[in-house]
């Protein structure tokens, strides 16, 4: 089958190169010529392990190629739609970008053939059918509609995209349309019935967990299936948030939530994931999808206030970093504060909507003098936030330079590699927050750190 991806992104360029990898004649259509050429030269517009391995292995075979043209859309038998939804100022999905790839994807659709046209971005309910309604009015195909738009979530998480793409738990096909979902069936049939692991395991480090069970295919309808997707998100935020607030009253009532947490999980109706505790959830999707959904939710009178408690649940967590600094050092003025980590989670160089970003700016207006690290999201950071006076720092001890405060707010395995005694020498008082527990088990009290972690 011939495969078009719209999009570049998170989604785009690891949908493309699974694709392709696995035997699909597959194109990647972008209008940033910059992450074209990359694209084209092996090279991933974004850090997600593996995906520089697998480019390379696709683009060198000839399987896949990038364009800035929307000409391979004529000889597409499937065209994904995997563009950004960035927020708007009142919180709905953004569909600019949408919008304008269903334009295009109308003004190139071939009248000789059926395409189906998948939507894999997240969007509001209904936006299939909007989608449609765009590409019918672009397109010269009015009177004989020869395409379908479905909808197909993408649940890949970032830092394990390539894990996700190729052993998903489920794959969710919303649409009626009997020869749309033919034609989605063959697609995916031929990718996990044929795929041949041992072959891929030799071109990208992931392997199928032998205690996981086989992908479920479920078909649905379009709307039930962009449901899914927000709901989905919306559950594990909320999941999150709960084990993050029972921290706080373990905190108060003298428990340890690590193993409050594991005695939940060990109930398979609660299951140990998610369930472990941060300075808040953060990123391009549960803080968009989450304020979507609300907001949705509201226009149409069936507020969602689980929803809502979350969100605000959320900001307590990151307002609670601050205050247990404020605890430890009175005032923040003139403070120096090391920050460890700026991307919302690690194995990721995405710094979109980070707890980092929310709690250094609260720092920043409180007077604090901020040194920050990360291992692959400095760059980004740096451009979403360049109205904030930060000195980023290269080699991750930097940031304990005549530091009062150090808090690690991402868990980057380097980080529970540091010299920590070296840390230790270099603070000018040795207070050290740990938002995500994780250096648990360092003795780092013992090392002469006051350290402090959520919830033990
Ligand atoms: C999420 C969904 O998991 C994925 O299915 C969807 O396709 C996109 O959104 P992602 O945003 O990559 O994926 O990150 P995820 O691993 O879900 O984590 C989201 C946030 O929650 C991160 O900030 C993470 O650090 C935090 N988190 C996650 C916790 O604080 N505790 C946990 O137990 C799990």
């Amino acid at each position: 089958m011939n495969i078009v991806c719209i999009g570049s992104g998170y989604v785009g360029t690891v949908t493309g190169a699974a694709f392709a990898a696995l035997g699909q004649h597959t194109t990647v259509i972008d209008i940033d010529s910059e992450k074209v050429q990359m694209i084209n030269s092996g090279k991933s517009p974004i850090f997600e392990p593996g995906l520089d391995a697998l480019l390379k292995h696709v683009i060198d075979r000839k399987l896949l190629n990038a364009s800035t043209s929307y000409n391979e859309v004529s000889n597409a038998h499937i065209v994904f739609i995997t563009v950004g939804t960035p927020a708007e100022a009142d919180g709905t999905a953004g569909l600019k970008y949408v919008k304008e790839a269903a334009r295009s994807i109308g003004e190139h659709l071939n009248p000789e053939h059926f395409t189906v046209i998948v939507n894999k971005s997240t969007v509001p309910v209904g936006t299939s059918d909007l989608v449609a309604s765009i590409i019918e009015e672009a397109s010269t195909l009015s009177n004989n509609k020869q395409f379908t738009v479905v909808s197909n979530p993408e649940f890949l998480r970032e830092g394990y995209a390539l894990e996700d793409v190729f052993f998903p738990d489920r794959i969710v096909i919303g649409t009626n349309h009997p020869e749309a979902r033919t034609v989605m069936r063959k697609l995916y049939h031929d990718l996990f019935e044929n795929i041949n692991y041992s072959e891929l395991s030799k071109i990208v480090a992931v392997k199928r967990n032998p205690k996981s069970p086989k992908a479920v295919y479920f078909e649905t309808d379009a709307k039930s299936a962009e449901m899914i997707k927000y709901v989905s998100n919306a559950f594990l935020a909320i999941k999150i948030s709960y084990i993050n607030e029972v921290a706080r009253l373990c905190e108060t009532l003298g428990a340890n939530v690590l193993d409050v947490a594991k005695g939940m999980g060990l109930d398979s109706r609660i299951g140990e994931k998610f369930l472990q505790v941060s300075s808040g959830w953060g990123g391009s999707c549960f803080p968009k999808d989450t304020s979507e959904l609300l907001e949705t939710s509201r226009k149409y009178g069936t507020d969602l206030t689980l929803v809502e408690a979350a969100i605000e649940s959320n900001l307590k967590m990151h307002e609670s970093c601050i205050i247990k600094l404020r605890r430890q050092l009175k005032t923040l003025h003139g403070k120096n504060i090391g920050i460890l980590g700026l991307t919302f989670k690690p194995n990721t160089d995405d710094a979109r909507h980070t707890q980092s970003s929310y709690i250094i700016s609260k720092l920043i207006a409180m007077g604090a003098n901020i040194s920050a690290h990360d291992p692959k999201g400095m760059a980004m950071f740096r451009k979403l936030n360049e109205h904030l006076p930060i000195r980023y720092c290269y080699r991750a001890e930097d940031v304990a330079e005549r530091a009062d405060a150090i808090v690690l707010i991402t868990h980057w395995n380097e980080y529970a590699a540091l010299d920590w005694n070296l840390v230790h020498q270099k603070m000018r008082s040795p207070y050290l927050l740990d938002t995500r527990n994780f250096l648990v088990g360092h003795r780092l009290n013992e090392a002469g750190f006051i350290y402090e972690g959520v919830g033990i």
